[in-house]
């Protein structure tokens, strides 16, 4: 989950990063209130999860409360890299002496974790990667000693910034740790007039993974952005994706999904249509596991037909089948009949069997076919003639 920056900044503070005193508006009349509030000059900042909110004008200088409202009008609404901006921070105006770049980041390829840092801030850190590779260096982070005061000294010595920041990059580790988080970055980090450190900037993406350690984190998410049917399936603990197909797809195992968005893509070209999302029923698929599936596949209007791919493992295919007939029930009795043609291909584990209860089920709508590839043609078939 990726965070606003005023999110980040909460974060930053509870861990004693240094940040600009700031207040979240949604209205030019609540930005004028909290630039009142906060007295002298601020900035107004759009709240959009997108880098480059500077140039594209979404942060603005207001030296007076006034201003701040009339700048606040301008930034609530505006469209930046196809975010809406609902939400603006209103931040204390600060002198700047120097920008710098800092982050941590969870480095996949090299099997580490890495502190990013530049003396050449502010700018976005692709172009300077580029113009200046010199100017940015990476130095990885051993997970078991972390970084101490002595590791945050060698950190910007080597990447040029003052000793006075070792503090703010021993307090991002603090928090990067603490919070779970994959990504940390400050983009700048500045230096004031006065010499004070002060984290300008923040972007966080936190560790899905480890939600279930941060009851505290889910306040962060953003209801009204996502896709109701998302925030369904996930209250369901379901893996659900929605993209914008006609073809329905729910599998057991993430990379069984993947493939089968695959060959439903391929087979779907002929008919004009796509697959219309990711369902990961994950291990086990008890009646109610399947019956959530569907339901959540299913309220999606755009769906004309849906595919259940079942590769059984420890979860045996007779135990899946027994999990669709008794879903179809399920869902009748909560007044849900599946109304859509449902294409089920079951193999691995027990599938004779599976197929077996299938046949015998003779469920309304439902079509067995054994192959992966002829499963999602049938599919893609069905959903054609549905339109
Ligand atoms: N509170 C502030 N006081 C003074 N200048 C600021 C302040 N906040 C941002 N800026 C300036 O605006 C630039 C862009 O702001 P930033 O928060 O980094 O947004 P983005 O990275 O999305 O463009 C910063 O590099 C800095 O020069
Ligand atoms: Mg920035």
């Amino acid at each position: 989950m990726d965070l606003y920056e005023y999110q980040a900044r909460e974060l930053f503070a509870s861990h004693d990063v240094p940040v600009l005193p700031g207040v979240v508006a949604e209205t030019g009349e609540d930005a004028r209130a909290a630039a009142l509030g906060l007295g002298g000059a601020v900035v107004i900042k759009a709240q959009v999860k997108t880098g480059g909110r500077g140039k594209a004008g979404g942060v603005k200088l207001a030296p007076h409360p006034d201003e701040a409202r009339r700048k606040a009008d301008d930034i609530l609404g505006m469209d930046i890299k196809g975010h809406r901006v609902g939400k603006v921070l209103v931040t204390t105006a600060t002198d700047i002496a120097d920008e710098y770049y800092f982050s941590y980041l969870l480095d996949r390829a090299n099997r580490t974790f890495l502190a990013m840092a530049s003396v050449e801030g502010g700018v976005e850190i692709e172009e300077t990667a580029v113009s200046n590779p010199g100017a940015l260096v990476r130095i990885p982070i051993d997970p078991l000693t972390g970084v101490d005061a002595a590791k945050a000294a060698q950190i910007v010595s080597a990447a040029g910034l003052p000793s006075a920041s070792a503090e703010a990059v021993q307090r991002l580790w603090t928090t990067f740790v603490a919070e779970d988080a994959l990504l940390v970055e400050v983009n700048p980090l500045v230096r004031d007039a006065g010499g004070a450190i002060v984290a300008l900037d923040g972007k966080v993406t936190l560790d899905d993974n480890a939600q279930y350690r941060h009851p505290g984190h889910a306040g962060f998410r953003d209801l009204g952005a996502a896709d109701p049917l998302e925030a369904k399936a996930r209250a369901r603990n379901l893996n659900y994706v929605r993209l914008d197909g006609q073809v329905g797809v729910i599998g057991n195992g993430a990379g069984l999904v993947m493939s089968t968005l695959d060959v439903v893509a391929y087979a779907g070209e002929a008919h004009r249509v796509r697959p219309a999302n990711f369902l990961d029923l994950g291990g086990g698929a008890s009646a109610e596991v399947m019956a959530n599936g569907l339901e959540v596949v299913l309220s999606d209007p755009g769906v004309r037909s849906v595919l259940v791919n079942v590769f059984g493992g420890i979860t045996a295919c007779d135990a899946v089948a027994d999990g669709i007939v008794r879903a179809f029930a399920l869902l009748r009795s909560r007044g849900e009949p599946i109304d859509r043609p449902v294409v089920v291909r079951l193999d691995g584990n027990r599938a004779d069997e599976g197929r077996r209860i299938l046949r015998v089920a003779a469920l309304p709508g439902l079509e067995l076919v054994d192959t992966m590839d002829g499963a999602a043609a049938r599919a893609a078939e069905l959903a054609a003639q549905e339109a």
